[in-house]
């Protein structure tokens, strides 16, 4: 028996590809911005500079309802007030930072930081003062580490918070996912974590609820991050996907997806990283589009992780350890499966899990 995901997920937008089905998509859905000020706020500062981390989706078997936020690692954007700039509108004067790139527009209608700022913008009826943003880029693009969610999400936050905060979390999050949906798919289990830190899990898109799920504060939580030399576009690891899937692997996949919540509630790091390790929908059609990476999460295992999978649409491996030395150990291991299963040079990180979310880092009073 098949499960198709055309009666339940609306795969225009989940899978771009699939351009003749007569379901509507759902970004048409829900993307209509709520306004959520009728009286236009003023700008209570003159400038905000947010930061927004980055984030692993899906966790194995949370394909597009479940991510969480990464420390020490994200964007940042300055949103000033400038009179220059047409009442209403926002102007990117700047993209710099190590992972600055020329694929990155400066039209704002085409910019990550810059829809989620329109939005943003939209929602608290901003008409009479026009902003200007730069974006500080410290997460490469296509890493699987959500680079774009990283952007709108710190974008967001600035707007907002320039004009006092009237936005909570989930208005965030839909100004964020505007930018998603635009760039790589309608899926809010990077910009969801990145706004709010921690585990979110998606419970419903349409409207959309969210749930933030506690890890435990006095238990050591560490993601070895191993991103290689090699792109792999969320547009096109989503094109690889299939539409519809067996029974056997639905169920298997939620009761997965199960114990996976439980595990962070419970801080079970072991059944965490078991849940981890164990989609039999996802990985495995996107596992062989990346060099290396099914070795590299045997490597992962071998040296001692709990678990191990794609981090959101990859190509990054993210595998989950207890302790920083462990970590260095699994990380060295998955490089050299990278080098010598995939041809391919990597980078390891150890990680620990950001709870904070995006954030305020200074702002300038009027
Ligand atoms: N859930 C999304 C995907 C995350 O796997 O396509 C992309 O970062």
């Amino acid at each position: 028996m098949a499960i198709s995901f055309l009666s339940t997920f609306k795969p225009i937008a989940f899978f771009p590809t699939q351009k003749s089905s007569p379901t509507p998509p759902l970004s048409r859905c829900n993307l209509s911005l709520p306004t959520v000020t009728i009286t236009e706020p003023e700008p209570v500062f003159t400038s905000v500079k947010t930061f927004a981390p980055a984030t692993v989706a899906n966790l194995g078997p949370g394909f597009d309802f479940l991510g969480c936020a990464v420390d020490g690692l994200g964007d940042h954007v300055s949103v000033t007030v400038d009179p220059s700039v047409h009442p209403g509108e926002i102007s990117i004067t700047e993209i710099y930072g190590t992972h600055a790139s020329s694929k990155l527009s400066k039209n704002p209608i085409w910019n990550c930081a810059g829809i989620a700022a329109i939005a943003a913008m939209k929602m608290l009826n901003i008409r009479s003062v026009g902003l200007s943003l730069s974006l500080e880029k410290g997460l490469p693009l296509g890493s699987g580490l959500g680079s774009s969610a990283a952007s709108a999400a710190a974008a967001a936050v600035a707007v907002n918070e320039l004009f006092g905060g009237k936005l909570d979390s989930r208005e965030l999050v839909l100004a964020g996912l505007e930018s998603e949906a635009k760039v790589s798919g309608y899926h809010a289990d990077n910009i969801a974590p990145a706004i709010m830190g921690g585990f979110v899990l998606i419970r419903s898109y349409d409207p959309l609820e969210l749930m933030r799920l506690e890890f435990p504060a006095d238990k050591e939580l560490l993601f070895v991050l191993v991103s290689p030399e090699f792109e792999a576009p969320t547009k096109k690891m989503r094109a690889a996907l299939p539409l519809e899937i067996a029974m056997p692997h639905h169920v298997w996949n939620c009761s997965q997806a199960g114990a996976l919540v439980a595990s962070i509630l419970g801080g079970d790091l072991a059944g965490l990283g078991k849940a981890l390790s164990s989609d039999k929908i996802v990985e495995p059609k996107r596992a062989p589009l990346i060099p290396g990476m099914e070795a590299v999460k045997k490597a992962a295992l071998e040296a001692g992780a709990f678990g191990c999978t794609i981090s959101g649409a990859g190509p990054t491996a993210v595998a989950v350890v207890d302790g920083e030395e462990r970590g260095e150990e699994v990380g060295k291991s998955m490089v050299e499966a990278f080098r010598r299963e995939g041809n391919l040079e990597s980078v390891a990180m150890v990680k620990r899990l950001d709870r904070v979310g995006a954030r305020v880092v200074s702002s300038v009073p009027k």
